[in-house]
């Protein structure tokens, strides 16, 4: 019973530190960082047509990255024998209050959030440890602290609680990704450096377009920081020389999220990697392609 009242006082607590740590951020001028250089590198960013994605393809388009608005894995391996980033940021967040599913069965959240970021970027592996300095950033979010991932029940078919506004599929699917992001960063050493951010909560995107009109959106527009604010995170962890040395670790406001890195126990961590290689058929692109290295 204790440990129940200590878990919900502790999400309390993070719930809090959040928020205080957003308002801090937004009062604050733009943090500038110290870059790699992205000259002529290749740069895969998925969901890059809107929103944070857009903005990031931008930002690396003016440093001179060849940026490649994700597209299908066969199209990339083709035309490119080396990545040096990928960006996995496309993701929805659709609040509903019944199961979703994509056309493979998955539910919709853990299916395009996670396990197609998940199959890419296995996929594009062989060519992203070709690069000197490879790194991959998932863009995943700080409620993944909320989730209540189920290994027996991944896709939430049981009809369990779906949360408070029903985030808790999304949740479940940003806690996979940031999972499979420390796997990715244990399994690939130093060859690809792996990072789980958190852009904050931003407003000019299309993931909150529906909540227009309604308390969230009050709600998100007093708290919420602009497009190049939240870019910025996912900019640290795709340049950033000080995060050169942290792969594996979880960033959000430019600063590690240790709170949130708690929550991803070794043995989930390894079994979620498992069971999503298993969901998608991609257990021997995983494998290190030391041939090609
Ligand atoms: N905004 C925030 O406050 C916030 C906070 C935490 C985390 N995030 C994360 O940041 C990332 C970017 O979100 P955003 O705020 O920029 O929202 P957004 O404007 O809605 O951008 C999401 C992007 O993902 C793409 N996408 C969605 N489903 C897809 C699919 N099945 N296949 C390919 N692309 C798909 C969308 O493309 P289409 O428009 O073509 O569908 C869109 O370009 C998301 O992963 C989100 O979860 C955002």
């Amino acid at each position: 019973m204790w440990g129940m009242h200590a878990s919900i006082i502790r999400l309390i607590f993070m719930g809090v530190e959040f928020l205080v740590l957003q308002i801090m951020y937004r009062l604050l001028p733009l943090r500038k960082f110290g870059e790699e250089s992205v000259l002529g590198k290749v740069v895969i960013i998925t969901g890059a047509g809107t929103g944070l994605g857009k903005y990031v393809a931008h930002e690396m388009v003016k440093r001179g990255a060849k940026v490649v608005m994700g597209t299908f894995a066969s199209t990339l391996t083709k035309r490119y024998s080396k990545i040096d980033i990928l960006i996995n940021n496309a993701g929805i967040s659709l609040n509903s209050s019944h199961l979703t599913k994509t056309v493979d069965g998955f539910e919709e959240h853990m299916g395009v959030n996670h396990l197609g970021h998940f199959l890419l970027t296995n996929l594009l592996l062989p060519q992203l440890r070709r690069s000197e300095s490879a790194r991959v950033v998932m863009v995943s979010s700080t409620m993944m602290m909320y989730a209540n991932l189920n290994l027996d029940d991944f896709m939430g078919r049981k009809g369990r609680g779906r949360g408070v506004l029903n985030v808790m599929p999304y949740s479940n699917s940003k806690m996979a990704m940031a999972l499979f992001s420390k796997e990715l960063a244990n399994r690939e050493k130093e060859r690809i450096k792996c990072y789980a951010c958190c852009p904050g909560i931003v407003k000019g995107t299309r993931i909150f377009e529906k909540y227009a009109g309604s308390v969230v959106e009050k709600f998100v527009n007093l708290v919420a920081i602009s497009i190049p604010m939240g870019a910025n995170t996912i900019l640290y962890c795709a340049l950033g020389h000080k995060t050169a040395s942290k792969s594996g670790q979880f960033f959000r406001f430019e600063e590690r999220f240790s709170s949130g890195e708690a929550l991803l126990k070794d043995d989930y961590v390894k079994a979620v990697w498992n069971l999503s290689a298993s969901l998608v058929e991609c257990e021997e692109s995983s494998k290190p392609d030391r041939g090609n290295v």
